[in-house]
């Protein structure tokens, strides 16, 4: 094991776990990633010394006060963000029917949006739903060979003047990255409102809001070693005019505005202490940004070293096939396969008795799953990369598959 994974390793007291006598092994990031002592202790502190509602006289509901604004701050910093472009809630599905809600008072029947087929439905429903307005929805299709968007069907339907663009950075089932800027450049040309899906991308790669362009993003803090915890950005001068479904007592000030009742103080004190907990792993002097680029980096690639001969092995095996860009296209770690002889669901209780921990099913990227023509086999195996897997695991994880 090398001396930075092992390093990485010892912060997370839950990767003692043993199944059968196997150490268990997670592969399972995509859906939520194991979480830090660094952010345990936050979330028991604030509960110790904090634990109260905010905006009261006293000791601990000021102190909530500073810890939630603290943490807005550094959230901020992750995303390129000011502080009061950032809102909290109880996970990006909610946040963003929040917004198709707010958004869907702005338009009118016949107005468009435009969604993908790529994507998680977190970024659809919430979409969909407003056809009950009136409003038109895309759809932007998948290429099927290269389980990729179709980037040039995308950019046609932009022909079509949609309101809103919301689209995904990465794919939650294949890791697929589309050419983001490029898409949403011209989103803006034709002036949509647009929104991304970073759940699956925060993990991975470093984020800029501003660089991006974008008008709201999303993520998930427990996706990144956080605790459940949905995060918004909101650009400040159209989030400003976001006329939100709000009590009358809520602040009407961003991004107050979307935040309905009381938040997971906790949870969102820990969300800061997993950022800081990622900057930590740059071990370089210099602003939160900067050590969360370096770190964001060399995240990406102790992964990619990992997922390059996951890809490799996984290919030589007669049984298996891949879905998704190869290791050389720019993608995230996670690696979609399917069994000739087994269903997604055999193939991961087999490897869950030897403690590996691997996903399978569609992973609410339901329509991308149908589209594949998967979904009545159960979907796919999926296989997440982080910081903390190691070479060993996915030595042991390529002799399980290849002993089924
Ligand atoms: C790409 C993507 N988008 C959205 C979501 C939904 O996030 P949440 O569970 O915070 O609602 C997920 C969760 O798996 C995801 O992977």
């Amino acid at each position: 094991m090398s001396t930075w994974v092992a390093e990485v390793r010892r912060h997370f007291p839950s990767l003692n776990l043993k199944v059968n006598g196997y150490p268990a092994a997670f592969f399972d990031g995509p859906g939520g990633t194991q979480v830090p002592e660094a952010v345990l202790e936050a979330m028991r502190s604030y509960f110790l010394e904090a634990n109260a509602n905010t905006h009261g006289a006293f000791l601990t509901s000021r102190r909530t006060d500073a810890m939630l604004e603290e943490a807005r701050a550094t959230v901020a910093t992750f995303l390129g963000a000011h502080p009061h472009e950032i809102a909290f809630g109880a996970n990006m599905t909610t946040l963003n029917y929040a917004l198709s809600r707010a958004l869907g008072r702005l338009l009118n029947p016949g107005d468009k949006i435009l969604i993908t087929d790529m994507d998680h439905e977190a970024n659809r429903g919430p979409w969909l739903a407003l056809a009950e307005k009136g409003v038109e929805v895309l759809r932007a299709p998948i290429r099927r060979e290269t389980v990729t968007l179709d980037e040039e069907a995308f950019w046609q339907l932009l022909d079509e003047k949609p309101r809103v663009v919301a689209v995904g950075w990465a794919s939650n089932a294949v890791g697929s990255i589309p050419d983001l800027p490029r898409l949403l450049k011209k989103a803006r040309e034709v002036g949509a409102i647009t929104v991304v899906d970073a759940v699956h991308y925060a993990p991975h790669y470093p984020i800029d809001v501003k660089e991006l362009g974008c008008d709201f993003l999303l993520c998930s803090a427990y996706k990144f070693f956080g605790p459940h915890v949905g995060i918004l950005y909101g650009r400040e001068a159209i989030f400003r005019e976001l006329p939100t479904y709000k009590l009358r007592p809520q602040e009407e000030a961003i991004p107050y505005r979307i935040e309905t009742g009381t938040l997971n103080h906790e949870g969102i004190w820990g969300t800061q202490a997993a950022i800081r907990w990622i900057a930590s792993l740059s071990g370089r002097e210099g602003s939160l940004r900067e050590q969360l680029r370096a770190a964001m980096e060399a995240i990406a690639r102790h992964e990619e070293a990992l997922f390059g001969v996951l890809w490799r092995e996984l290919m030589g095996m007669a049984d298996i096939r891949l879905y998704g860009p190869g290791p050389d296209a720019r993608r995230t770690p996670t690696l979609a396969f399917t069994h000739a002889r087994y269903t997604p669901a055999e193939v991961a209780a087999r490897l869950a008795e030897k403690g590996l921990f691997i996903w399978d099913g569609d992973f609410y990227a339901t329509t991308l799953v149908e589209e594949l023509g998967l979904k009545e086999g159960g979907g796919l195996c999926r296989i997440g990369l982080a910081p903390y897997n190691t070479m060993d695991e996915v030595d042991r994880l390529l002799q399980a598959i290849r002993e089924l």
